[in-house]
């Protein structure tokens, strides 16, 4: 699939149609995802926050970016924060967090509570922009919010802040913004060689219509060398094993 193949809704097969369809079936009643879904509102609910469910884009406003390229808002659950968390260095005091499309601000406050200097969000609908920023004024919880910025923008424009980081994508778009984002990284290095850290957060079987060539662009940059994610033990393998989390490296790793 090339950066301008990447179809619509409204450009997939009956039997895609079909695919999704059962896939978003089978995600309702499998019991991973019911585990991750109450895990999910459990963390909401002790925070005061509203970060969980599903919200499609259709109807939101979006002044920046091509709404046709971006997914359907979903958050990280906390277990799978975790596992990605497992990947990185111990000290993340240092590092800024960047999550490129970050709806309703989970991944930020995940990020700031695990210890981040700095935690950044980009996302282009301005109704999840404001209900991440209704989140971290309501937060109830042990991190300190200020740490946090929302941002309202494009992901594919965003200049990537000076010093160590970790860019965060949870499968959020097409090629087309991802080719955008990889640019702007390659230049952000060539212009301050550091240390930056890259995790992606897909299903292991995406809906035809979210399916991507993400990773292999990852890969085929030249930008970053691979780094395991450990899954942890047998109950977070289990509940895991419907995700592909993948971390990368550019830069001297510590
Ligand atoms: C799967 S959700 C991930 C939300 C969040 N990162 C998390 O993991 O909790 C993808 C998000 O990316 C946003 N998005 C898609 N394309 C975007 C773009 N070009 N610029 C900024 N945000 C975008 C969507 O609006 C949606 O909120």
């Amino acid at each position: 699939m090339t950066s301008d193949s990447n179809p619509t809704p409204s450009q997939l097969s009956f039997p895609q149609r079909v695919q999704g369809l059962l896939g978003r079936i089978s995600r309702r009643i499998d019991p991973r995802h019911k585990m991750l879904r109450a895990e999910s509102h459990a963390y909401d609910a002790a925070r005061s926050i509203e970060t969980a469910g599903i919200v499609p884009l259709d109807g939101l406003s979006i002044d920046e970016g091509r709404r046709d390229s971006g997914f359907i808002y979903v958050p990280t659950g906390p277990r799978i924060f975790t596992a990605f968390r497992r990947a990185l260095p111990d000290d993340l005091s240092r590092y800024t967090f960047i999550d490129l499309g970050s709806g309703k601000g989970r991944t930020l406050i995940l990020a700031a509570e695990a210890g981040f200097d700095h935690a950044i969000g980009v996302e282009f609908a301005s109704e999840l922009t404001a209900v991440a920023n209704r989140n971290l004024r309501a937060y109830d919880g042990p991190a300190d919010t200020g740490r946090i910025t929302c941002v309202a923008a494009d992901a594919g424009a965003y200049t990537l802040p000076p010093g160590p980081s970790v860019i965060y994508l949870h499968n959020p778009f097409a090629e087309d913004v991802m080719e955008r984002v990889l640019a702007n990284v390659r230049s952000s290095l060539d212009a301050d060689p550091r240390e930056i850290w890259l995790c992606y957060l897909q299903l292991r079987n995406e809906d035809p219509g979210d399916e991507t060539r993400n990773i292999e662009l990852v890969e085929e940059s030249g930008l970053f060398r691979p780094s395991p994610v450990p899954r942890g033990g047998i109950r977070d393998r289990v509940i895991l094993s419907p995700f592909d989390l993948r971390a990368y490296v550019a830069g001297p790793a510590t």
